[in-house]
């Protein structure tokens, strides 16, 4: 389909497995919390998946299809990696949260935690609203020492696959825009690089 893909670390039966696995894990858990939260529990309507755009794009399409509960869908826009660039410019927010977060069960999902400047800075603005519960919950988790600690929020409570430090593309994941549509994980050739 592109010339310019170099291997494929992930296969799209291989992910399509795991996002069950995940659904089903985080689908479970949601439920006991919903059921245990007291006064509200099992209005059903407590549930908010935060797919961060554009990288989560494909991945939370098909989790959310493994979520058999009523939930809400809230996207939001971060940006860290500024046209053909590699590695995190630091992360932006290009949207505002919905400011109804309160008490609600929230699951922010992201295709990469790579330096965890995203996850915790998404992490921070859930938490600020008092939520019932918050996770995250990424395709993929970089090899890497990260710039932000566990303790600061980069963390993900569910991860698909633990990868070497590689810049991949696929399933979402893209380099300078493009390659989001591929539907394996892989990475590009050198030469596309640049
Ligand atoms: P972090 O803030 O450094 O954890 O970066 C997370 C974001 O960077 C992800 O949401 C991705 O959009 C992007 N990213 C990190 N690693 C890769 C990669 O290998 N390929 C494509 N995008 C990546
Ligand atoms: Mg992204």
């Amino acid at each position: 389909m592109f010339p310019e893909i170099d291997r494929v670390l992930i296969g799209r039966e291989t992910i399509a497995r795991r996002v069950r696995e995940l659904g089903a894990s985080l689908a479970s858990d949601l439920r006991r919390d919903i059921e245990g939260g007291g006064a509200n529990a099992g209005d059903g309507d407590r549930v908010v998946i935060i797919p961060i755009m554009s990288g989560a794009m494909v991945f939370g399409a098909d989790l959310i299809r493994e979520l058999p509960l009523k939930l809400r869908l809230e996207l939001v826009a971060v940006s860290s990696y500024p046209g053909r660039s590699l590695e995190s410019k630091g992360a932006a927010i290009r949207s505002e949260l919905p400011r109804t977060l309160g008490g609600r069960h929230v699951v922010i999902v992201d295709d990469i935690l790579d330096s965890g400047q995203t996850i915790a800075m998404v992490r921070r603005l859930v938490e600020e609203q008092s939520p019932a519960t918050a996770r995250a919950c990424v395709l993929l988790r970089k090899d890497v020492s990260r710039a932000v600690s566990e303790a600061e929020g980069a963390r993900a409570e569910y991860v698909g696959f633990d990868i070497p430090d590689e810049f991949v593309v696929g399933y979402g994941l893209d380099y300078d825009g493009y390659y989001r549509n591929y539907p394996e994980i892989a990475t590009l050739k050198r030469e596309a690089l640049g």
